[in-house]
C-alpha cells in the first residue's frame, strides 16, 4: 500500500512541471465532480466550487497533532479540507468522512483513499460512529450547508455532534458570509451560543464567497 508519506516522495521527485501538470489536473477533476453534483442538487451541496487552500489552512488548526485521536468531517464533498486535515494527523489516527453525496464519496474513496469514507447521513452520525466501534472524537469539522438545512435537521445534526465529542473536542462549522445574514443562518448562530460555552469566529476573505468559521468546545 502507498502511505501518503511515500505519495510526497514519489511527488517531490517528479520534475516541477509535471507535478505541476498532475497538481492541475486533480484540481480540474475536483472542480469537474463538486460542480456536477451542485448542479444537479443545489440545496444538499449549497456551494458551486469547493472552498480555499486558505479555508482549508485554517480549518486545520483545529486537529490534534499528537495521540491517537478520531477526527470527523461531515460533507468533505471532493476534499478540498482533507488533505490539511490529514497532514496534521499523527500515527493511529482516524480520519472518517461522512458524504450523503454518492458521487463525491466515490471521488473521495478514489482520491483519498487513506480516508475512511461513509456514504451516509450526518444526522445518523452516533450510529455510523457506534457500528466502527467509535465512542468519543476529537474533532468534528463540518461544511454542511447549515443555513440551508430546515430548523428540525440543523437542531438534530447538531445534538448527534455535541453527544459525540469528547471533553475538550473541537467543533468546526463553516458557513458563506452572506448564508450567515438569512434566517437559517441566524438560526444556526443563535443555536450554536446556546449549545456551546464557547464559541469563536474568524472570517477567511481569500475564499469567494468569503468564509465564516464558527469554532466551539465544551457543549452545555
Ligand atoms: C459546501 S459543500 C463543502 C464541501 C467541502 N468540504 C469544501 O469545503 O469544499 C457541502 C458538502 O456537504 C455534503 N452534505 C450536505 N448535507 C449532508 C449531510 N446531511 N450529511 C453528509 N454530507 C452532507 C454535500 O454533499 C457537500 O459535499
Amino acid at each position: 500500500m502507498t502511505t501518503h508519506q511515500d505519495h510526497r516522495r514519489q511527488e517531490a521527485a517528479k520534475p516541477l512541471r509535471s507535478r505541476a501538470a498532475t497538481g492541475a489536473a486533480t484540481m480540474f477533476t475536483e472542480y469537474r465532480t463538486f460542480f456536477a453534483t451542485a448542479v444537479r442538487n443545489p440545496r444538499m451541496v449549497g456551494a458551486a466550487t469547493p472552498t480555499s487552500a486558505a479555508v482549508a489552512a485554517t480549518v486545520a488548526q483545529v486537529v490534534p497533532t499528537t495521540g491517537t485521536p478520531v477526527v470527523v468531517e461531515l460533507g468533505p464533498g471532493t476534499g478540498s479540507l482533507s488533505n490539511g486535515i490529514r497532514e496534521r494527523l499523527p500515527a493511529g489516527a482516524r480520519h472518517i468522512g461522512i458524504e450523503l453525496g454518492a458521487d463525491l464519496a466515490e471521488h473521495l474513496r478514489e482520491h483519498k483513499p487513506w480516508m475512511e469514507v461513509i456514504h451516509g447521513n450526518a444526522g445518523d452520525l452516533l450510529s455510523l460512529l457506534d457500528e466502527r466501534g467509535i465512542g468519543k472524537v476529537d474533532a468534528v469539522i463540518s461544511s454542511i450547508p447549515w443555513s440551508l438545512l430546515p430548523d428540525e435537521e440543523q437542531d438534530h445534526i447538531l445534538k448527534q455532534t455535541t453527544e459525540a465529542l469528547a471533553p475538550n473536542a473541537a467543533f468546526t462549522a463553516l458557513t458563506y458570509l452572506p448564508a450567515d445574514r438569512t434566517a437559517g443562518g441566524r438560526r444556526f448562530r443563535v443555536r450554536l451560543a446556546e449549545t456551546f460555552d464557547e464559541v469563536l469566529t474568524h472570517t477567511t476573505w481569500r475564499n469567494l464567497p468569503p468564509i465564516l468559521h464558527y469554532l466551539c468546545r465544551r457543549p452545555f
